[in-house]
């Protein structure tokens, strides 16, 4: 069977453009590939910079993924920094990429402009860590020789950067490195959020999936609309209420919306309400279970231990390849 591998930052608690970009369409691609879902704690790291904090938001991501029906005997659910071999290989694949590529990375290229504009060393704030992040990615990628990677359209380049190290290496050392696809489902690929800008954790604009229903009601009126009366008829494409409502309501219910507002009479303020209900029952019934999740530690260390020996099994061996292609000693007895 082929390997379908993701991963998500524990950076903060996950949001709607995280469900609907990724771990809704990852959870349906496990019913066909066998399936490496991960936390990405080290990446995490160039960021975040408290330990307890970075501890508590790796159970947390754990949690939402386990709650949202993740059925650990069938998908290896575990933690980056549980399979040392990555960071290892991210060594070896640094030594075969050029450094111009990773100066065209669009996060440390955004870091570099933004310092550029305020007339700041362009290297002002960032860590080795943020610039090295694609080949720690693309280490994640290769080692459980992963076929397919679903993520959303910010991942692109990402994806396209470990092609190129797959096919570098595979160039020098020869074939050993199995080259991934992204898998970027269309209408998901770039979820608005409260602004209609896209929704990010960086940008402020998220619908946190599990916030308790007062906050998740407030959250949702917070979306920012123009100020035309209820009477006059609006394009659906334009509305972000729409645009987030037909993702996760019945689509008779989601094309009456679009019906409504094309027509006129449909004001933002009912809109949103039936954004809420929508939302509040997608989510509610998994909220609870998240609740008694999130709690018990040692059930998510069993599962994520479980999950680091899966992995392994399939890193170990292809690493041992990798040291023997590129003449270092093999693997320490661990
Ligand atoms: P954020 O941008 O909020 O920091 P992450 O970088 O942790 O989110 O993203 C985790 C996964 O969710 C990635 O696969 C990413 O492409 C996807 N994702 C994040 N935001 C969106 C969005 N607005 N639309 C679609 N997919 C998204
Ligand atoms: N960079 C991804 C993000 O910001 C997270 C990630 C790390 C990832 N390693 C990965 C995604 C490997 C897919 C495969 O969302």
């Amino acid at each position: 069977m082929k390997i379908a591998l993701t991963g998500i930052k524990p950076t903060g608690t996950p949001h709607l453009g995280n469900y609907l970009g990724m771990i809704r369409p990852a959870l349906n691609l496990a019913r066909d590939y066998e399936a490496y879902y991960f936390i990405a704690d080290y990446h995490a790291m160039t960021t975040v910079k408290d330990g307890a904090e970075l501890r508590a938001l790796s159970y947390d991501v754990a949690a939402v993924w386990l709650a949202l029906g993740l059925d650990p005997a069938r998908v290896t659910l575990y933690r980056q920094s549980d399979i040392p071999e990555v960071t290892e290989l991210t060594w070896i694949l640094a030594c075969i990429t050029p450094k111009g590529l990773m100066n065209r990375a669009h996060a440390y290229k955004a870091s570099v402009d933004e310092n550029r504009e305020r007339d700041r060393d362009p290297d002002a704030g960032v860590n080795m860590g943020l610039f090295n992040y694609p080949i720690l990615m693309a280490a994640d990628i290769l080692l459980p020789a992963a076929n397919v990677v679903p993520v959303g359209a910010d991942q692109r380049q990402h994806l396209e950067m470990t092609q190129d190290m797959a096919e570098a290496f595979n160039a020098t050392y020869g074939p050993i490195l199995t080259v991934p696809e992204a898998i970027i489902p269309d209408d998901v690929a770039t979820i608005v959020g409260l602004d209609g800008r896209k929704m990010s954790k960086s940008y402020g604009n998220v619908i946190p999936i599990f916030d308790d229903p007062k906050q998740l009601r407030k959250t949702v009126m917070r979306i920012v609309t123009d100020s035309r009366p209820p009477d006059e008829p609006k394009n659906p494409e334009e509305d972000t209420i729409y645009q987030l409502y037909r993702h996760v309501a019945p689509p008779e219910a989601a094309s009456s919306m679009a019906e409504r507002y094309l027509a006129g009479g449909l004001g933002y303020g009912t809109a949103k309400g039936e954004l809420y209900e929508a939302l509040e029952s997608t989510f509610g019934p998994a909220r609870e279970r998240y609740q008694e999740i999130v709690g018990d530690r040692a059930e998510i260390d069993r599962i994520l231990a479980g999950g680091a020996d899966r992995v392994r099994a399939r890193a170990v061996p292809l690493l041992e390849k990798i040291r023997d292609a590129v003449g270092v000693c093999p693997l320490p007895a661990r």
